[in-house]
């Protein structure tokens, strides 16, 4: 797999963790932005290795080929496009059966441990914006700050529908909650790094807010907390 450098120790790092449809990614990456950090898509290493196992013809239940493939994988991330073995699969990873088919081959020990170190590797200065479901739990346990996003499974469903509807794919809003419960209950139960928020992360509530208030919150729960460290350690890195 193409990596990037090693964890330096230092990096900051902010982790924004939660269910599908709470506006994690696009909050991670305007996050990022404002800061000037560099910002890691978890969801989309197990969303290329779904395709990837799909294109290969794996069974998605079989933890061990899954992990070898993970182990394998030749991915990188270019000027915000993903790429698997050169070819541009940013938009085949978006589907919902692309979704589906991650959250079935991120249930496995095996995929997991071998997407682990690459996910590390992605902390580089100034710092790092990572969103997920266990960001804050299991691969930035030391993060700096930690946040856990959450919105009622209907909005989540209703925001799905809007953005599908406005790609003009025709979808189902009761099967898409549907989906969306189902994934929500693989991805909370299963035995490694299940969803849920870190002990000391902070959540936001986000079925009312849209998301230039979420941003606006999570910018202040950052200022926040950096400022709380530099009372207690004389820093100056003010977000
Ligand atoms: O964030 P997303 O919807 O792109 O993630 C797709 C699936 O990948 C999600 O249903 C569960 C899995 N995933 C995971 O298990 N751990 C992560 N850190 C990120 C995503």
């Amino acid at each position: 797999m193409t990596q990037p450098n090693a964890r330096t120790p230092s990096v900051p790092i902010i982790t924004i963790d939660g269910p599908s449809g709470t506006g994690k990614g696009t909050i991670a990456s305007l996050l990022a932005a404002h800061l000037g950090w560099a910002c890691l898509d978890s969801g989309a290493l197990y969303r290329v290795l779904g395709l990837a196992a799909e294109r290969a013809g794996l069974d998605l239940e079989d933890g061990e080929a899954l992990g070898r493939l993970a182990a394998d994988l030749d991915l990188a991330f270019l000027d915000g496009r993903v790429l698997l073995a050169g070819e541009d699969v940013s938009a085949a990873i978006r589907t919902e059966a692309a979704g589906n088919a991650a959250s079935q081959v991120a249930a496995h020990p095996q995929v997991r441990a071998a997407l682990l170190d690459w996910q590390r590797a992605a902390a580089r200065l100034p710092g790092l914006v990572a969103d997920g479901r266990d960001m804050g739990t299991v691969v930035f346990p030391d993060a700096e700050v930690k946040i856990f996003l959450t919105a009622s499974p209907e909005e989540r469903g209703k925001r799905r529908y809007r953005q599908l509807r406005d790609q003009g794919v025709e979808v189902n809003l009761k099967q898409l909650v549907g989906d969306i419960a189902a994934r929500d209950e693989r991805d909370s139960q299963r035995a490694v790094a299940p969803l849920r928020p870190a002990l000391d992360a902070l959540v936001v509530d986000t079925t009312t807010l849209n998301i230039d208030q979420v941003l606006e919150r999570v910018l202040n729960l950052v200022r926040q907390i950096v400022e709380e460290r530099q009372g207690t350690q004389g820093a100056d890195s003010t977000p």
